[in-house]
């Protein structure tokens, strides 16, 4: 018998709504299946809690965390709270503290009828996005200076160390070796003449030591066109912190919206806790309705899976999801549907019991 212990951070808005569904979907896993259990301990933090308290997670939270074998994450940031606090004081500071350096992304059409982009099929949109997570632009580094005078100057500086380039596009190579798919490179080295320019420098190095490896490396603007004219071109795509962060958003823009856009955030040593989350946020102008869709958050739900090595689970929850945007009638609003939330589970978790 196999457990894994899960933390829930519910979180803010739909958050919850979402996580609801994704813990309903492992506790039915947990029933047809003797040898997996799952045991979940909440922890209510994120804006509410920061109202009442002050913090968004308690002062010990990361060493509370510490020993979990996964968090599960909703979402995080609401209005009263500003974003840049609610971000950086729970969501980044797990990213951080747990090394999670790893965010996997996957842009996967599940159904023609789901793309903005006519004529594209599922064939031509399934991709792996491997997001650099734990510096770039996003090390909360640079300084404020002459505040509020004329002479105001602002300085966010991109961190990229050896270390931190290295290892990220070491397990793209990985990936794509395991995979044997192509691995593209997306930076901006003709304008960010220091950060990318030894990006791209480390992707031709590493890649040395991975001749069997099919690689593309383009600019970032170059590839936003290609994501939408000629999506077929990326298989396996490695990038820094901020390019991930708009191409995979771009990336759930061709396949479907936010709804059904996942993201795992791996520390691939499992020194620490990884983290799974839908992408989106807590969509405070659809919160308390009952009409989130939470198929992002049982896709993460899959990752999760997956990571835990029990990759024939990670499957089926994946080939159910699948199943399920092909009928309109059990979907929300956002895919076309009149479903509620919770219906949307249930429907869910009695097709899963059919595909397993
Ligand atoms: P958002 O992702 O919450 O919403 C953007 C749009 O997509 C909204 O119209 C929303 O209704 C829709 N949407 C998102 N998820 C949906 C779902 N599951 N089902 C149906 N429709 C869905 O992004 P927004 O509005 O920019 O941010 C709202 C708050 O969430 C902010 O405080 C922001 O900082 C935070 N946020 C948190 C994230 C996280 O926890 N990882 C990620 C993005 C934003
Ligand atoms: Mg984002």
């Amino acid at each position: 018998m196999k457990n894994f212990d899960i933390a829930l951070i519910p979180g803010d808005g739909i958050g919850p709504e979402v996580v609801t569904e994704g813990v309903k979907v492992l506790k039915a896993i947990e029933k047809m299946d003797t040898n997996l259990s799952f045991s979940f301990t909440e922890f209510p933090w994120g804006c509410e809690h920061y109202l009442k308290t002050g913090k968004m997670m308690d002062d010990d939270g990361i060493d509370k965390l510490r020993h979990f074998d996964a968090i599960y994450l909703g979402a995080v940031g609401y209005p009263g709270v500003p974003d840049h606090i609610s971000l950086w004081e729970l969501l980044l500071r797990i990213r951080k503290e747990f090394d999670q350096y790893v965010n996997l992304r996957p842009v996967i059409l599940l159904n023609q009828s789901l793309t903005p982009l006519k004529s594209k099929t599922e064939e031509d949109i399934d991709f792996l996005v491997i997001r650099e997570n734990s510096e770039g632009e996003y090390a909360g580094a640079g300084d404020w200076l002459f505040k509020g005078q004329p002479e105001e100057v602002v300085l966010q500086t991109g961190v990229f160390s050896r270390k931190g380039t290295e290892r990220i596009i070491r397990y793209a190579y990985e990936e794509a070796r395991k995979s044997n798919r192509t691995l593209t490179s997306i930076s901006k080295g003709n304008a960010l003449n220091y950060s990318m320019v030894f990006w791209d420098e480390v992707f031709e190095e590493v890649g040395k030591e991975y001749p069997d490896v099919e690689t593309y490396s383009y600019l970032v603007d170059a590839a936003s066109l290609y994501l939408v004219s000629d999506p077929e071109r990326f298989e396996v795509v490695v990038t820094s912190n901020l390019f991930g962060d708009i191409i995979t958003d771009l990336g759930a823009g061709i396949t479907g919206g936010l709804g059904l856009a996942t993201g795992a955030n791996v520390n691939p040593e499992k020194q620490y806790p990884s983290m799974f989350e839908p992408v989106h946020g807590s969509a405070p102008d659809i919160a308390g309705k009952g009409i989130a869709n939470p198929i992002a958050a049982i896709w993460s739900v899959s990752q999760m899976l997956d990571f835990f090595g029990e990759e024939r689970w990670g499957k089926a929850v994946l080939t159910t999801i699948q199943d399920m945007v092909k009928e309109t009638e059990m979907l929300t609003p956002d895919l076309g549907g009149n479903a509620a939330t919770g219906d949307v589970g249930d429907s869910f978790i009695e097709k899963l019991k059919i595909t397993a």
